[in-house]
């Protein structure tokens, strides 16, 4: 969907206006005195965005959307970008991987922005990267975490952490924290992110020394659970990994506690949504998940972001409204620093980014056009996300490297940059 057009009505306008003048012009009076030139268009700069703003995912969408938009008017607000006031063309993509496609598709050749932001789903911007990719328009993921998305090629940039490091600190946190040896993982077999993030916890929380008792695939938007959950009952786990996203979350939940499980349920950033402790409630009060931020952290430019969104959208900002931000903020730094705002420009831009203070923490693109940042792990007490730990990143390419080695021993696999858990706010 086209969210506004304001611009489109105003050449409409102005056109009419200059064709009237025209057909009136050869009759004027000699004397007359010159009709005033009217005032120019105002140039704008079209930034394309592709959002799950409906469907099982709606959040990731409205949130990101939201973060967006704040972004773009706090900029517009103080001159625009290359003297142009800045207009987001936004579609729903609705979380399915053909709509991203067209989505793309149509931003790149109908609408000709100049650089888009999207998608939300990991599945969702393999989809739309491979688009954008091809048609040569630079796309910042604000959200998709799965290492496969920016190998797309040299358009494709994302804002957030990779799921090789995300998989490291859920397994860290699993050993060191929850203190388990033995867990259970539950994923959706559909999603690249839900897939792509079991099969890295597994990996690291084996290289940790621990045991995976049993691995458990669903479909998304499956209704039953009951005969994966009974495996993993069976297995008797310290811990649950569950990398899906929120809707099925909150019904694997409630199923798990239904038959007896007890278990701590630890997940990805997937379950980032005010829906999942609406729906789930009880079932989720106590479990644990990675996230890319929380709104109760107290760094000055984290309370200002929280307060100007809390008072526009009427909600406190999850942690996709924070990338969101971020991923707009940062690409419109990027064109800024263009001499003239052309894609392969911004492209160039978007891979100089270095020590862009987001809101998510400090960015800088590295040469996989990933950002290496921290994630926070978080518990849901009342309902809320509430800060638990940091973990910071020890290098990448250290991780990956490690995760290789079939047979090495822990401490030859172990990277010596892994970092302890801190238990302290940056
Ligand atoms: N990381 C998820 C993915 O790649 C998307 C996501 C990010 C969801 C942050 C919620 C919060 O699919």
């Amino acid at each position: 969907m086209a969210v506004d057009r304001p611009t489109r009505r105003r050449f409409t306008s102005l056109a009419l206006a200059a064709a009237f003048a025209a057909a009136c012009g050869g009759s004027a009076p000699p004397e007359a005195p010159p009709t005033p030139e009217p005032p120019p268009a105002p140039a704008t700069l079209l930034l394309g965005e592709y959002a799950s703003l409906t469907g099982s995912e709606a959040t990731f969408g409205q949130s990101t959307h939201n973060g967006a938009v704040l972004a773009i008017e706090e900029r517009n607000a103080a001159g625009g970008v290359l003297g142009k006031q800045v207009e987001l063309r936004s579609y729903d993509d609705r979380g399915d991987t053909s709509e991203a496609g067209s989505a793309v598709n149509r931003l790149a050749t109908v609408d000709q922005v100049v650089a888009m932001l999207g998608g939300n789903g990991s599945s969702i911007s393999l989809a739309g990267g491979r688009v954008a990719q091809q048609l040569g328009v630079p796309m910042v993921t604000p959200s998709s975490t799965n290492a496969a998305v920016t190998q797309i090629g040299d358009q494709v940039f994302r804002v957030c952490f990779v799921d090789t490091y995300q998989g490291y600190v859920a397994a860290r946190f699993a050993t060191d924290h929850l203190k388990g040896d033995l867990v259970a993982t539950l994923y959706d077999q559909g999603q690249a992110y839900s897939k792509g993030l079991a099969e890295e916890f597994e990996a690291q929380f084996t290289r940790l020394g621990g045991k995976v008792g049993t691995s458990q695939s669903y479909t998304g938007g499956d209704a039953d659970f009951s005969a994966q959950l009974n495996n993993i009952k069976a297995a008797q786990p310290d811990v649950i990994f569950v990398p899906g996203y929120y809707t099925d979350v909150a019904n694997i939940a409630m199923q798990a506690r239904k038959i007896g499980i007890t278990a701590p349920l630890l997940g990805g950033d997937g379950w980032d949504s005010a829906r999942l402790a609406a729906v789930a409630g009880e079932a989720v009060e106590g479990s644990y998940f990675i996230s890319h931020y929380t709104a109760d952290d107290p760094r000055p430019e984290v309370q200002a972001f929280v307060t100007k969104y809390q008072a526009k959208f009427g909600a406190p900002p999850d942690a996709l409204a924070a990338l969101g931000y971020d991923a707009a903020r940062l690409t419109l730094d990027a064109i800024g620093r263009t001499p003239t705002g052309a894609r392969t420009e911004i492209a160039s831009a978007l891979a100089a980014t270095k020590d862009f203070a987001g809101v998510t923490g400090n960015i800088s693109m590295d040469a996989a056009r990933n950002a290496s940042k921290s994630a926070v792990i978080v518990q849901i007490k009342e309902g809320k996300p509430t800060y638990v730990i940091d973990i910071s990143p020890p290098e990448v390419a250290a991780l990956e490297g490690a995760a290789a080695p079939a047979g090495a021993t822990p401490a030859e696999a172990a990277p010596a940059a892994a970092p302890a858990a801190a238990p302290a706010h940056p």
